[in-house]
């Protein structure tokens, strides 16, 4: 065998440094591309995750305005949300309302008309539930306002979703 054969020419050098460093430079910019379009589905969503709200040794028998946010992931769009909840304790029970009216979406809050004492109002069409959310007869919305999904832990009031009570 001779010794020539053994060389690599400077035809085939070049060929394997150019397809080496192609290559290493493909694969730098691909791999990137690749987690970017893949990374939001691995990941899981925060919507519908339970959120720490309030302390229970906080909470009263008379229904308490707390305001929370959290973030909302959308694909590849993030976002902060804020919520707002009316929370107060019976006994054992905690219960958590959504202050959205059930009528036409406005805010309703609790006490807020002097004629109605104790229950929510809704400002808009005037629109009154009762202390557990229940629509009250001959106003305009027609189901209860929503309930929040509720935990507790280490004293502490973790809300879900707020879903229908019907
Ligand atoms: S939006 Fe509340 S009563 Fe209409």
């Amino acid at each position: 065998m001779s010794e020539k054969n053994h060389n690599v020419s400077r035809r085939q050098f070049l060929t394997y440094t150019l397809t080496g460093v192609g290559g290493f430079m493909a694969a730098g910019m691909i791999l990137p591309m690749a987690r970017f379009a893949i990374d939001p589905v691995l990941k899981t969503s925060s919507a519908g995750d339970m959120n720490a709200v309030a302390e229970v040794a906080k909470l009263t028998n008379e229904p308490q305005r707390f305001d929370f946010s959290y973030e909302q992931k959308d694909g590849w769009y993030t976002s902060e949300v804020t919520e707002t909840a009316w929370i107060y304790q019976d006994g054992d029970n905690i219960t958590a309302l959504s202050p959205t009216c059930t009528h036409l979406g406005c805010t309703v809050n609790w006490n807020a008309n002097e004629e109605h004492p104790n229950q929510f109002f809704c400002p808009c069409h005037g629109g009154r539930f009762e202390k557990d959310g229940t629509n009250i007869p001959g106003t305009p919305p027609t189901e209860p306002l929503h309930k929040y999904v509720t935990e507790v832990r280490d004293g502490t009031v973790y809300l879900g979703k707020a879903e229908p009570q019907i």
